[in-house]
């Protein structure tokens, strides 16, 4: 029986709204106008000092966003709330990650031409998830018809590719036939739209991808993963803290510190260097070069970053076909970034080209997969 494991298809579903950075940073502006206005007087004594306008030329220049997805856009803008508002479900309907998740799944199943019966492992991996249990992932497979198992993981930006090796594992071992890894990034809820240092950084987006041995793949488009790595290193850099705890430590479980906050610039200047000193070694370690890398599916936080990392490891600029970037339609979608990227810019690689999906961020977490088209 061959233990050659291969992705073989990826499926995207984009949320129906789109939030822009005029939009986003008109909003934010008329919230700090309301504040400043709030704390006239402190801010006249000089015990509190005025909020500064965000720009949308900032947020472009400082991260190649130009808009982000949303899942719900309505109250998000509003400067009376300043976060979606998202219908409750109650316990005998579908989740809204269970409902992302399957859109992605769908397609992902398809391009891959195989049924829920094909799939025995279900692995719904991002940054947060909506509820403890039941898993999102149990809910999914059960939504599919799917034999098997499944379970939820989060490793923040690293979930899809620390989930995608969990799978290649599962598949090498034997304990899975066909394997759906899903990324429903619905990041909305943690973003502090009232932070000037973030409120632009995140969208909304799923990904799925299916994995199988290559004795089972009928797909057009398939990719043998010849080597997968996973790496964390503990960091106080990015940080999002809120949790069950809370209700027993008396404090605000949505307070500003307990939401996505992180010290940009030396998450910046850490996590380039570890990414490509990660990269070049597991691309020497299944035996190939990395001029031997046709496209590189890089996490999308920051296209200043991407840009660093393949200087560094090309020796000069990579092209856009080279390393694409979808920031600036999705922004940062979390685990998902590398995927969407995979998904927009696999079908042009031929037969033996070689391509490496990698992710870096929160943890601090690296995670990538070398690949090869089939
Ligand atoms: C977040 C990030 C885009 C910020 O870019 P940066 O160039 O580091 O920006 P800084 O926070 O140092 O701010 C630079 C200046 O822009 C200003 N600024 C910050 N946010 C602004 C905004 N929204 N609008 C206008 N100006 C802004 C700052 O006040 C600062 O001004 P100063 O130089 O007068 O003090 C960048 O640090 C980054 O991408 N880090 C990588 C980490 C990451 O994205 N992680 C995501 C989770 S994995």
């Amino acid at each position: 029986m061959s233990t050659e494991v291969v992705i073989s298809g990826a499926g995207l579903w984009r949320p129906l709204h789109t939030i822009t950075n005029e939009e986003l940073v008109a909003s934010y502006n008329a919230w700090v106008d309301r504040h400043n206005a709030e704390q006239a007087a402190a801010i006249a004594a000089g015990t509190l000092e005025a909020k500064p306008h965000s720009s949308a030329e900032f947020i472009e220049k400082a991260s190649g966003i130009r808009s982000r997805y949303t899942y719900v856009k309505d109250g998000t803008l509003e400067v009376e709330r300043m976060r979606p508002r998202i219908p409750h479900r109650g316990e005998d309907e579908l989740s809204h990650q269970a409902e992302m998740a399957l859109n992605a799944a769908r397609i992902a199943l398809a391009n891959a031409g195989k049924t829920g019966s094909d799939i025995d492992m279900v692995i719904v991996s991002c940054a947060y998830t909506e509820r403890s249990y039941p898993a999102i992932a149990i809910e999914v497979q059960h939504a599919l018809g799917i034999e098997g198992f499944g379970f939820d993981m989060l490793v923040a930006c690293s979930a899809a590719t620390f989930a995608l090796q969990r799978a290649c594992d599962a598949l090498k071992a034997g304990s899975a036939r066909g394997v759906l890894v899903i990324n429903p990034e619905l990041t909305s809820p943690q973003v502090n739209y009232c932070d000037r240092d973030s409120h632009f950084i995140f969208g909304d987006v799923s990904t799925a991808i299916v994995l199988e041995r290559a004795d089972t793949c009928r797909s057009a488009h398939s990719y043998t993963v010849l080597g997968s790595r996973a790496v964390t290193l503990y960091s106080n850099n990015i940080r999002s803290n809120f949790g069950y705890v809370a209700r027993a430590e008396d404090t605000d479980p949505f307070g500003t510190d307990n939401l996505f906050h992180q010290n940009g610039r030396k998450v910046f200047k850490e996590v380039c260097p570890m990414a490509a000193d990660h990269l070049e070694a597991q691309i020497a370690a299944v035996g190939l070069t990395i001029p031997d890398i046709r496209r590189w599916w890089l996490h999308q936080a920051n296209i200043n970053m991407n840009q660093l990392i393949t200087r560094r490891l090309l020796g000069r600029d990579a092209t856009a076909r080279e390393a694409p970037i979808v920031l600036d339609e999705f922004a940062n979608t979390a685990s998902a970034g590398s995927i969407i990227a995979f998904c927009l810019y696999h079908e042009d690689l031929a037969a033996g080209d070689h391509g490496v999906i990698c992710s870096f961020g929160a943890g601090y977490s690296i995670g990538s997969l070398v690949v090869r088209k089939r």
